[in-house]
């Protein structure tokens, strides 16, 4: 059976917790595929209200395996903590599996992220402070820590040493920190390793094999393709890869077993944290987003910035993600407004583009180009079909589609999980 990827198109925060919460009812496996406790997904359904961080978006459904793969960096005392927090909500954690491979976020990693931001000063990337640069930085470096390592202690222990030694040497010499304890490390990550253990699994040979035996694998994806390592806003980016072609390398599947790729778009734009954002709106009309959509990091609690949509940035994440498929949320957002405007392309350095422009500088100085489209006055979040939306609110879904060339299957009106109208 066919898999499908769930990621973001823009700069995170698109809706794919909801998004996958919703297409999840009929799949088997719902696997995470990188980042780490850096997302805020947020699920409404079954009148509760959950804020996932690690846990892949399909845990309310009791038939769904959730997986966290290989990609992933994950801080074990998060881990459990978020696992504890849904257990007191009554939700069953017991299926959860993560994989041995994931590297594991050190309290070294958070040190030295708190220390590195404050240095850049004025130049800081704004980063959610969850260790995710420091430990992929290692994990490409190849001084990580594995999950796998928790079960030999005189391993731990020895990788450790080794790579604790140049940290706190790092921490106390140039940034005038305290040193932290191997001890107090071990006793701790130890902790973890007990408790975690039933969790711990192979999640590429339980994927392969649940994909052999006919079930439906959903990847799902945090941040979103601007924030990607390679395809993003560099520097301004996140120390992974959200887009579509680093989920088959987390979850160690190849790339035949993948027939949808499906991209979640909020009708508008939002970014959290530093870098460029060429439609972003300073004014009463960006405002009006950000109090609408309540846009305000499920992680951090920042402010989001917000804007208009961009079609030129959609194109992109169409291309480099290979899209079958738009899931288009937050329409109810955009009632009310007298007009709307949609970004086309940008003027930069005398030229016209419609796609990402091909140097960072250009990106930075963009002006966008927008055409305008009739906006609607009703509120939209109690219509409970897709037909039954203002003609101006379907145009407007019609012109995304138009302009990024991948069909819309679905259209969000609200948060919930009944909040959803299937397009078609
Ligand atoms: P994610 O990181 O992509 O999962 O998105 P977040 O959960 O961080 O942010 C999306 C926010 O918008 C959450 O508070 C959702 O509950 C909310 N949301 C999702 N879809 C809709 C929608 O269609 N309309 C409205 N009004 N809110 C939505
Ligand atoms: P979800 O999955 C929005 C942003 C941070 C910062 C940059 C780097 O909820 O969409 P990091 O801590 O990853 O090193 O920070 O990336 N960022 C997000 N913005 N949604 C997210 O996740 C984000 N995860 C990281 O604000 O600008
Ligand atoms: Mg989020």
């Amino acid at each position: 059976m066919p898999a499908s990827i769930v990621l973001g198109t823009q700069w995170g925060d698109e809706g794919k917790g909801k998004a996958v919460d919703y297409l999840a009812d009929r799949m088997d496996f719902v696997v995470r595929y990188q980042g780490g406790n850096n997302a805020g997904h947020t699920v409404i359904a079954e009148g509760r209200l959950l804020k996932l961080q690690l846990t892949p978006s399909g845990i309310l459904y009791d038939h769904i395996t959730s997986v966290i793969a290989d990609g992933v960096v994950v801080d074990p005392q998060h881990l459990l903590k978020e696992m504890a927090e849904l257990s007191e909500l009554g939700i069953d954690v017991s299926r959860l599996v993560v994989s041995g491979n994931c590297h594991m976020i050190m309290p070294y990693h958070l040190e030295l992220e708190k220390v590195t931001e404050r240095f850049l000063g004025k130049n800081a990337l704004g980063t959610t402070k969850r260790g995710i640069g420091p430990a992929y930085g290692d994990k490409a470096a190849r001084i990580g820590l594995r999950i796998q390592d928790l079960y030999d202690e005189q391993i731990f222990r020895q990788k450790l040493d080794i790579v604790l030694r140049e940290k706190n040497l790092v921490l106390s010499k140039i940034y005038g920190r305290l040193p932290l304890e191997a001890e107090q490390i071990v006793e701790d990550y130890m902790g973890y390793a007990e408790l975690l253990r039933p969790h711990v699994g192979d999640a590429s040979k339980l994927l392969h094999e649940g994909l052999r035996a006919g079930k439906h694998v959903m990847l799902e994806g945090a941040q979103g393709t601007l924030l990607d390592l390679d395809h993003g806003t560099y520097p301004f980016v996140t120390s992974s890869n959200p887009v579509a072609g680093y989920a088959l390398a987390s979850a160690g599947i190849g790339p035949r077993e993948v027939d949808r790729v499906i991209g979640i778009v909020k009708a508008y734009v939002t970014r959290v944290g530093a870098g460029p954002f060429p439609t972003e709106d300073f004014g009463p009309d960006g405002d009006r987003m950000s109090v609408r959509g309540k846009e305000f990091g499920t992680v951090t609690g920042r402010k989001r910035r917000c804007g208009w949509f961009d079609a030129a940035l959609g194109r992109y994440a169409a291309r480099v993600n290979g899209l079958t498929e738009l899931f288009v949320t937050k329409l109810d957002v955009l009632s009310g407004f007298e007009s709307l405007r949609i970004c086309t392309g940008y003027r930069a350095g005398g030229e016209v583009f419609d796609d990402f422009p091909p140097h960072q500088s250009l990106f930075h100085d963009a002006e966008p180009i927008y055409e305008e489209l009739e906006g609607w006055h009703q509120e939209i979040d109690e219509i409970g079909s897709y037909d039954g939306l203002p003609a101006p609110a379907k145009k407007y879904v019609d012109r995304i589609q138009d302009l990024l060339g991948v069909p819309v299957s679905v259209v969000s009106v609200g948060p919930a999980r009944g909040q959803s109208l299937p397009v078609g």
